[in-house]
């Protein structure tokens, strides 16, 4: 006994010895070493530092090693130490961070991050709670330097408690209109992962290109994933450039993208528009129009001489060359339409884990359906009052097809027109109106309106001085302060608003370092609002965490506009 005792108190000397030793237990931190965006809704600041070095573990149980590997590799990249992530769970030290899950977390997305002198520990209530503490800690990390050699890099010490406000955090990006190559897609997805985004809703059909592998009908990728030109300037453009464009994702890739998300905890939600937005698919196969003879009109004539030379053959419908609504859309008469949709979505669906499908439904003129006489049988047959309950109609159908798959829609606001399909999902993007009203049918509703969301728009009144863009004026003070759930909403309402959206559409963006321009610093403001608690809110606060986040930005390679920060 005696013996035990000895030993016991010399490994208490040996440790306090230590203790006192670290130069780092004491050390004063100051509000700056805090600087976290979304801002965490409770956050403790506390004396000392923990040390990052070669002596480092992480470790915890095998269930979180996806997270965990993420972090040691975040760690090692960052000391220049290769750390590693064990599941052996070392108790004390002060050199370990663990991860662990707690049921008493009271969020499935929280976290509590506990940082000292001696110790880290992240848990969360699931592996998602623990995934967003590790993005937080990693936030804590000096910015990086591209010197890769091994330093000792500290941690200060912290106590936080956070949570999510909304369950869906959302970014879309429009791969159509201009094409991303995957590793760029990477990027953009650990970019919303570092900002606890969730949602990546890929838009990958367009009238511009049709961007994903389907098997059975090979020529969406052959014909529609390539146009041969592209207008030059704002629409309706001064030229066209004669440049083929495109490219698509094989369904490899696909795997690829969303196993790459799915270990972020970003879930991928891809868009198949239908019924307009379609002229990729019907450049692929004609038989999707009305009128399969029609030529697709090129407007004010802006298409390429080797369009023109097509269509001056026995080619009339060609992958679109200029922006815009277009009035050639899927005929919603013929059965050919439906079993092609079905048929493509059979192989979309188990591309995809998300429960959602986003159908579209937007921006689709009425005009050919009015003059097909497949169409109006179709109206005449199925007893329906017009062309809008014929989209109504068109959205139904592709519902209940998916609905037996497992899958469930989500429609721009125009699916309300006509009718919503029963258990469709409204994302509203002309204004606030169609989500405010969809809840009160009693649909969910993701918020995306083109006041606060549209990051295609302009971030400067000073539009000279900017890239092209759609048109519009979105500073990231507009972004910052929105509200997503509607004042009209009763309580009971509210429950159906998911989250919000920020929404790049890609006609004027059309490289990586232009899609970073246009998004950072939006897509930081919007992930405050739609993550931290909204009394939380704080512009001077928020602005002044933003110059080391584009620092940050800066440091990964990214352009990031900066009006915000030069004010
Ligand atoms: C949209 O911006 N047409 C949804
Ligand atoms: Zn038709």
């Amino acid at each position: 006994m005696k013996w035990h005792k000895a030993i016991s108190r010399v490994w208490i000397l040996v440790f306090l010895l230590g203790a006192c030793n670290n130069p780092y237990k004491s050390t004063k931190n100051s509000e700056t070493d805090y600087y976290i965006t979304p801002k965490p809704a409770q956050i403790d600041m506390t004396e000392g530092r923990f040390l990052v070095n070669g002596k480092t573990l992480v470790q915890g149980p095998e269930s979180l090693a996806n997270e965990g590997i993420f972090l040691a590799s975040m760690l090692s990249m960052a000391s220049g130490h290769g750390l590693e992530y064990g599941n052996e769970t070392q108790e004390g030290g002060s050199h370990v961070i663990t991860l662990r899950l707690d049921e008493t977390i009271g969020h499935d997305e929280g976290y509590r991050l506990q940082v000292a002198y001696d110790g880290i520990t992240i848990s969360g209530k699931t592996p998602t709670g623990v995934f967003y503490g590790i993005q937080t800690l990693g936030q804590l990390l000096p910015i990086q330097s591209t010197d890769t050699g091994s330093k000792e890099i500290t941690i200060p010490a912290v106590s936080i408690e956070d949570y999510p406000r909304f369950a869906y955090r959302g970014m879309m990006l429009d791969v159509a209109r201009n094409f991303f190559p995957k590793k760029f897609i990477k990027q953009f997805i650990d970019l919303m992962a570092m900002h606890k985004m969730n949602r990546f809703h890929w838009h990958l059909t367009e009238d511009q290109g049709w961007r994903i592998e389907i098997k059975k009908y090979p020529k969406l990728t052959e014909v529609g994933a390539y146009r041969n030109g592209t207008i030059v300037g704002h629409h309706p453009g001064t030229a066209n450039d004669n440049k083929r464009y495109g490219g698509f994702y094989t369904q490899d890739d696909i795997k690829e993208i969303v196993a790459y998300a799915t270990s972020r905890h970003i879930e991928v939600i891809p868009e198949i528009e239908l019924p307009g937005h379609s002229q990729a698919a019907i450049a692929s196969y004609p038989e999707l129009s009305c009128f399969p003879n029609e030529p697709t009109k090129v407007f004010n004539d802006m298409i390429s001489d080797a369009s023109r030379k097509l269509q001056s053959g026995r080619t009339p419908k060609i992958v679109q060359e200029t922006w815009g609504v277009q009035h050639d859309v899927y005929c919603a008469g013929k059965e050919f339409t439906y079993e092609f949709l079905q048929g493509a979505l059979d192989e979309v669906i188990p591309l995809f884990p998300s429960n959602y499908i986003h159908i579209g439904g937007d921006e689709c003129p009425k005009d050919s359906w009015e003059r097909c006489p497949n169409c109006q049988k179709r109206i005449k047959d199925e007893g329906l009052r017009d062309e809008h309950e014929l989209q109504s109609y068109f959205v139904r159908r592709m519902e209940k097809y998916l609905n037996e798959k497992g899958k469930r829609i989500i429609g721009w606001d125009e699916i309300l027109e006509g009718g919503l399909a029963p258990n469709a999902t409204v994302m509203s993007w002309r204004g606030t109106k169609g989500g405010v009203e969809a809840a009160k049918q009693g649909h969910d509703v993701i918020m995306t309106p083109t006041s606060h969301c549209y990051f295609d728009y302009y971030q400067s009144e000073d539009k000279e001085h900017e890239p092209l863009a759609i048109g519009g004026y979105l500073p990231v003070q507009t972004v910052y302060a929105y509200e997503p759930m509607p004042s009209e909403l009763t309580e009971d309402e509210q429950q159906f608003v998911l989250g919000a959206q920020g929404n790049v559409w890609t006609e004027y963006i059309n490289t990586p370092d232009n899609v970073h321009y246009m998004t950072l610093p939006r897509m930081t403001a919007l992930s405050e609002v739609v993550w931290s608690p909204k009394e939380a809110k704080d512009w001077d606060n928020f602005k002044k965490r933003l110059r080391p986040m584009v620092h940050r930005y800066e440091t990964m390679g990214m352009r990031v506009a900066k009006h915000a920060i030069k004010e």
